[in-house]
């Protein structure tokens, strides 16, 4: 049931967590949209209200603590509770790991990981208090690391982890944690010009799965599309095999699955 709940979406000023906020709100959520560009959680939020949705807007950057308390003290302030953290903001980390930036690393730990911990802590508070639930954006680069993408994988298979233990963590206290993992999705921040179509999603058509994980309280990782999870049983099976597909997948589709 979603209707009335507060959901707070990082990284809602383009893509999937634009979409994710039409789509909770259109479900009946209100809903906290938060971001850098505050130009773009403006616009958005009129948009929802003028539709009759409840909404409002927080310019944040999730890599400091004093924007997330920030945002903290908005949602507090202006809806009282968060039933709802979407952890989505994220940005790409194409590239072999030799020719990476070292600020181009840090930057994708910080704001793919360290973010989406720092950001669950600030708002455990809250989600203890209404029994809530965390949906962290990670990817099936969460789930099956090709090379070239090792930093954005990892940072990806860092959320996948996160989530799996802190819902096992919380379970008892009423809260649960969900990883969301997309394949490819074309968007500003990860353009698709070589991904197969049977495997590329719009940002709506992900949005639409993370209404219904919040609608359900679905936990664990959630594969879009749904029959790559069951691939993990070939990683796990036959580590030989799993390579040489990775391995084939990564030449045809460079030079990742979705950083
Ligand atoms: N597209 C794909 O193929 C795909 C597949 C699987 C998973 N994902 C994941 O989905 C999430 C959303 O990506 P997208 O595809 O929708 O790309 P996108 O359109 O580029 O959206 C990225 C969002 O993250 C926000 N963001 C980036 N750095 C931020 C920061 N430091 N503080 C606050 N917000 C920040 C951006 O907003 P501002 O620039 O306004 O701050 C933007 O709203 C990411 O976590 C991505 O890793 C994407």
């Amino acid at each position: 049931m979603i209707r009335g709940k507060v959901c707070v979406v990082t990284g809602a000023s383009s893509g999937i967590g634009e979409a994710t906020v039409r789509a909770l709100s259109r479900a009946g959520a209100t809903v906290v949209l938060a971001a850098r560009r505050a130009d773009r959680l403006q616009r958005i939020t009129e948009e929802i209200r003028a539709a009759g949705g409840e909404a409002s807007w927080h310019a944040t950057d999730v890599t400091r603590l004093e924007d997330l308390e920030a945002l903290r003290s908005h949602v507090e302030e202006t809806h009282r509770r968060c039933d709802v953290l979407v952890n989505n903001a994220g940005v790409p980390g194409r590239g072999r790991f030799a020719e990476l930036p070292l600020e181009r690393i840090r930057l994708v730990t910080e704001t793919n990981f360290l973010a989406v911990l720092t950001c669950t802590r600030v708002f455990l508070p809250l989600l203890l208090e209404s029994r809530g639930h965390v949906v962290n954006m990670a990817s099936l680069a969460g789930r099956y690391a090709l090379p070239g993408a090792s930093v954005y994988s990892a940072s990806k298979h860092a959320v996948v982890a996160f989530s799996e233990s802190l819902n096992g963590e919380l379970g008892s206290r009423g809260v649960i944690v969900t990883a969301v993992c997309p394949g490819f999705v074309d968007t500003e921040g990860f353009p698709q010009p070589n991904a197969p179509r049977a495997v590329t999603f719009t940002a709506e058509q992900v949005a639409a799965r993370i209404v219904e994980v919040i609608d359900r309280r679905e936990v664990g990782s959630v594969h879009i599309p749904t029959w790559a999870g069951p691939l993990s049983a070939v990683q796990a099976l036959a580590p030989p095999l799993y390579r040489g597909i990775a391995g084939r997948v990564a030449r045809r589709f460079r030079p990742s699955a979705d950083g």
